[in-house]
């Protein structure tokens, strides 16, 4: 269910809301600007804040209950530090989202000091995000029983101008055997159709012609029909060459005949979320009408153990022309990029940007707290690392540097898919370095640990977390006229 937001200004204290979310930095401090509703809650939230039962600290909320007069709940939330305002504004509204929601209020409203132009669109994103739920497949209770869900929330701002957000948690959350690569292809011609962009899926016969024997590779073991799907958003000047985005969508990724083993093995259905990035980002990008150039590449397929499977010990030639040894067929995401980064070749990219749940070495290396960033040319690094920062998804860089380059060089082939025991998120990027066309600037992101959470992270419940959408998007308006 996707939250409807509105923006208004006026006073806080004259709302009639269920539920006003209050966003407060620590400090001891009421502003005075709020009198109006601390006097229709007779006191009580300056009280609150004066005495210390709420600080103002990241995360931290309070719930007081009104007396009839104004909103009839006020949920104070703190901001700690605010040493990033945009960070701190989008972390406090998420949780009062989600608080919202677990609330049971159809409706709320959020307040912040000064709130006006990135500060809404802060709260806004922060709301929808909270506000977010997936219960498609939980049966529900009677009509009468069922616990309201938060449809339309608002925004108070000192500077009431409209905002959006956009949702593809979604796509990530749906079952590999509902989001097939035919699934994905299909959403992206409804992302088309609604914002009039080009669009072209190519299947096996296509992939076959084009030669990409490495993604069809990976494609072997599965009857589903493979899908390379091209979105093409022109909101910049006719000559000006694309950013092109790539995204893998593996909609599950079993191993192969390396298979994994059967622990956990379910969270690979998130294997398609730098493709439900991409998606969602070329969505974002046309709804907020970026004058920039974007192209959108998901390479998406289900990688399985057949008669018919690529098997360790296979060999097979890229596009672009490059030979690889396969020597673990659950490094099967790289093999797909391989190709569809080859394929970028034809758009003369600007810059491209690749985002993909890699390798299980970065949730080692990383955590859940950073996606794993590596580049052919820090310039681009420094500015996709500021973008990723400003959308709340924080990365950090790992050296690109030669020595590692010994560890995927094939002995019958040009390259293995694999390295050696360590440094496994570097090697499978210096992978990908082999397959970008060459002198274009490319920023690789990994989002294996990143992209959904095995655990609840106070703000975010576990699951998917949505990114890398708003690095996509900070990126593009970074570089819009
Ligand atoms: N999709 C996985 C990476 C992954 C692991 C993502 C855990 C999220 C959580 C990828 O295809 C994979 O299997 N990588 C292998 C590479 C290895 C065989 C070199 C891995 O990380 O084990
Ligand atoms: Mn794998
Ligand atoms: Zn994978």
């Amino acid at each position: 269910m996707s939250l409807a937001l509105s923006v208004r200004g006026g006073d806080p204290g004259r709302l009639a809301t269920p539920l006003l979310a209050v966003a407060l930095p620590t400090g001891g401090v009421f502003p005075r600007v709020l009198s109006a509703l601390d006097v229709a809650y007779a006191g009580a939230l300056s009280r609150a804040v004066r005495n210390g039962d709420f600080k103002g600290a990241q995360d931290e909320s309070l719930l007081v209950v009104g007396h009839g007069r104004g909103p009839a709940r006020v949920l104070l939330v703190g901001l700690g530090d605010g040493s990033d305002a945009y960070a701190s504004i989008t972390r406090a509204a998420t949780l009062a989202g989600r608080k919202g929601n677990a609330l049971g209020v159809r409706r709320m409203a959020m307040w912040s000091e000064k709130l006006a132009g990135d500060g809404v669109e802060a709260v806004a994103f922060g709301l929808s995000r909270g506000a977010w739920d997936f219960t498609d497949y939980k049966t529900q209770p009677p009509a009468k029983e069922r616990p309201k869900q938060l449809v339309g929330a608002t925004v108070i701002s000192s500077d009431p101008r409209g905002s959006r957000g956009a949702l593809l948690r979604r796509l990530q959350q749906l079952p590999g055997n509902v989001c097939t690569p035919e699934y994905l292809a299909r959403t992206a011609r409804d992302i088309a159709k609604r914002h009039r962009l080009r669009v072209s899926v190519y299947g096996r016969r296509e992939l076959k012609r084009l030669k990409m024997e490495s993604f069809l590779a990976v494609a072997a073991g599965t009857p589903q029909d493979p899908k390379l799907i091209v979105v093409e958003y022109r909101g910049g000047r006719r000559g000006d060459a694309p950013i092109v985005l790539v995204g893998k969508g593996l909609c599950f990724d079993s191993g192969g005949i390396s298979i994994k083993p059967a622990l956990g093995m379910e969270m690979m259905k998130y294997d398609m979320s730098g493709a439900a990035g991409v998606l969602g980002a070329v969505e974002a990008i046309a709804r907020l009408k970026l004058r920039v150039n974007v192209v959108g590449l998901i390479g998406s397929t289900t990688n399985m153990p057949s008669g018919t499977s690529m098997n360790p010990g296979d060999v097979v030639t890229a596009s672009n022309g490059k030979t690889i040894e396969i020597l673990n067929t659950d490094a099967e995401g790289r093999l797909v990029l391989a190709d569809v980064l080859s394929f970028s070749a034809r758009f003369k990219p600007v810059a491209i940007i690749d985002a993909a749940t890699l390798t299980g070495a970065c949730v080692v290396a990383l955590g859940n707290s950073a996606t794993g960033v590596m580049t052919n040319d820090e310039k681009l690094q420094d500015e996709v690392l500021a973008a990723a920062k400003r959308g709340g998804e924080p990365g950090w860089p790992l050296p690109m540097w030669e020595d590692y380059r010994e560890m995927i060089k094939g002995d019958i082939a040009d390259v293995k898919n694999i390295g050696g025991k360590g440094a496994g998120t570097i090697t499978a990027a210096l992978f990908l370095r082999e397959f970008v066309p060459a002198g274009v600037p490319w920023v690789h992101l990994d989002i294996a640990g990143t992209a959904y959470s095995e655990t609840d992270l106070v703000v975010i419940p576990k699951g998917p977390t949505g990114v890398p959408v708003r690095t996509f998007v900070e990126f593009a308006r970074g570089r819009a006229r």
